[in-house]
């Protein structure tokens, strides 16, 4: 068992917090999220975040998110990382200096069925969140597949997914 971190990226829906959860669990390794980080340091949800500063602060944010996990854990943790992690290249180089990274990966139609009716990501309250979705898939897969692996998260059941992880691990 490798004592790096395990890193999972992908896009919004994609079931990075549920697959982070069991393998925290089944590997008895402690859980970080970038999202929990930023609400517990903002102590704000990340949609008022949002609405109250702008996406600039956000990702500002995230960023500094990232490098106080990476910090403070230089391995033996399972890291989830907000869907837009990809966007700031500094933040994959970090959390690949002592981890493995993996890209969840699903089609857009599957994130939207996940997500339909979601309110808590301020990137879909959109008037067609599944075109933005298939938007944001598009611009973002090219950095998704900088990924060490991509694994396949478009069934429902977690366990393909974990299984390929633990593998890997
Ligand atoms: C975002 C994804 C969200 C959250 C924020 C922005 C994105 O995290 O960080 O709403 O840019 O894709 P999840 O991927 O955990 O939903």
């Amino acid at each position: 068992m490798t004592r790096k971190n395990i890193v999972l990226i992908g896009m919004m829906g994609s079931g990075k917090s549920t697959i982070a959860k069991a393998l925290s669990e089944r590997l008895r390794i402690p859980l970080y999220s970038t999202d929990d980080a930023i609400e517990h340091g903002t102590q704000r949800k990340i949609k008022d975040l949002v609405a109250a500063k702008d996406w600039e602060h956000f990702r500002y944010v995230e960023h500094r998110a990232v490098r106080q996990l990476v910090h403070d854990h230089k391995g033996g943790v399972v890291i989830d990382c907000g869907g837009g992690v990809v966007l700031n290249p500094d933040n994959l180089k970090l959390l690949r200096e002592n981890g493995i990274i993996f890209y969840l990966s699903a089609p857009p139609f599957v994130l939207y069925q996940r997500l339909k009716g979601d309110l808590t990501r301020p990137l879909i309250q959109v008037a067609d969140p599944q075109a933005e979705l298939e938007k944001l898939h598009a611009e973002r897969l090219p950095l998704y597949e900088q990924a060490d692996h991509v694994i396949d998260a478009s069934d429902a059941s977690i366990e393909g997914p974990i299984a390929q992880i633990l593998a890997k691990v």
